[in-house]
């Protein structure tokens, strides 16, 4: 099962300058416990974007760039250079949940074979330059949400939201 798993805002912006355009401490602990234990497929800006490699979770990086991380060797890193190679890795895993976590180019990329969508509708508009790419949500059924406000360590009201694809 492929799931999608980002934060964008009410311009579903999701980026700026290779980070994300917000700081929401709760939306870093709810990506962690949405992704743990399984495989994320990421582009090579977004795992950039980290500050290393995240425990407990294998990363498959997206580049075209033949020498990329070849001095980080790591268990828990794979590095592959096409559309076709990632979809044969993805497919190895025999219908297991695999975690898509961006960035635009990658959702742009799986947004036609995503099952489950685990988005965080941060509210506000930010300063940005990356955007979600637009998916179809009357394809999707919401089948859970739940709102917070904002308070002292997140700055900002936000909403966790998970659709399924429907079937049929
Ligand atoms: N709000 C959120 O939830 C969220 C989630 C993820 C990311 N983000 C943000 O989004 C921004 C990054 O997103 P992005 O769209 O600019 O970049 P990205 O999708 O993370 O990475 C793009 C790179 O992936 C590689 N790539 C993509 N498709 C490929 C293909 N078919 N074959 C081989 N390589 C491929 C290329 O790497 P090479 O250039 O190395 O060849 C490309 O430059 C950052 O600001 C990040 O913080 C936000």
């Amino acid at each position: 099962m492929l799931t999608f798993v980002w934060a964008e805002d009410d311009a579903h912006q999701i980026g700026y300058q290779g980070k994300l355009p917000w700081q929401l401490p709760a939306d870093l602990r709810h990506f962690k416990q949405v992704t743990w234990g399984h495989p994320m497929v990421m582009g090579r800006r977004t795992f950039t974007s980290l500050p290393g490699l995240l425990p407990g979770r294998p990363h498959i990086v997206l580049t075209r760039d033949p020498a990329f991380g070849r001095d980080e060797a790591s268990q828990q890193l794979t590095v592959v250079h096409s559309l076709v190679q990632l979809e044969e890795l993805i497919a190895s895993y025999g219908g297991k949940t695999v975690c898509v976590i961006g960035g635009a180019t990658v959702f742009e990329q799986f947004k036609g074979q995503v099952d489950c969508l685990e988005k965080t509708e941060v509210s506000g508009v930010f300063q940005a330059d990356t955007i979600m790419p637009e998916l179809s949500y009357d394809q999707f059924e919401l089948v859970h949400s739940e709102a917070h406000q904002a308070d002292a360590s997140n700055h900002y009201d936000y909403t966790f939201k998970t659709f399924m694809r429907k079937r049929g």
